[in-house]
């Protein structure tokens, strides 16, 4: 395990290396890769979907309308950035704020896994669905499993997986700001249980309700 200063110090290598990533179409209409921004040495990390407008041009994550929404719900729990992690699935602005494209996600996931690896969060909330489903390697949709906590293993290790709407899908509903409210909440509890032992912090009462959406798939819960 790397301490603070090895972590930051890696983190900030590798954001350098992405800054010149050519691995998929997007990086020719972008103004800049958002890496990423945040604590390198958080337990709690948040995974949104991708750049916008305001995000490409200031090269920080979530600092549009969607991310005032972000950080008034991370005040709400007594967090800060500087207490987290953010990042996204796309590194990169998809023209007109577009869905990411499959091909976008696949040629982008290394530097997300890279991401985690170094930065070892305990506690990984993904924004929406396209974080969720990539993160959970389930196609079930946010719908069905925001607020109920997975266990997932990414690369080497195991982190649990939080998927919560996203913040944008909430900003102008809301009775699903209201249950994005309440699954936040859910947070320093989580948090708390999965800094004593990650596999303390499973939801066996809220999981054990959950039913595959359309794939006959269980999930991977416990
Ligand atoms: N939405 C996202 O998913 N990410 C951002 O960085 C901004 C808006």
């Amino acid at each position: 395990m790397a301490d603070a200063v090895e972590r930051a110090a890696a983190l900030r290598e590798y954001a350098e290396a992405v800054a010149g990533c050519t691995r998929c179409a997007l990086a020719r209409g972008r103004t800049q890769v958002v890496f990423g921004a945040g604590n390198p040495d958080a337990d709690l990390m948040f995974v949104g979907e991708a750049p916008g407008f305001h995000e490409d041009q200031q090269g920080v994550p979530f600092v549009g309308q969607a991310g005032k929404l972000l950080d008034r719900l991370l005040a709400g729990i007594g967090l800060s950035r500087a207490d987290v992690y953010i990042a996204n699935t796309l590194k990169c602005r998809p023209p007109g704020n577009r869905d990411p494209l499959p091909e976008e996600i696949a040629a982008c996931e290394p530097h997300l896994f890279r991401q985690i690896e170094l930065i070892e969060p305990k506690l990984v909330a993904t924004l929406g669905n396209f974080a969720t489903k990539l993160l959970s390697g389930r196609p079930t949709g946010i719908t069905r499993v925001h607020g109920q906590v997975q266990e997932v293993t990414l690369g080497t290790r195991t982190v649990l997986l939080y998927p919560l709407y996203h913040p944008a899908a909430a900003l102008y509903t809301p009775s699903m700001l209201a249950v994005l409210e309440e699954d936040f909440a859910r947070i320093p509890a989580l948090l708390e249980r999965a800094q004593a032992s990650p596999a303390a912090a499973s939801d066996t009462e809220q999981d054990a309700a959950i039913e595959p959406e359309a794939d006959p798939i269980q999930l991977g819960l416990f």
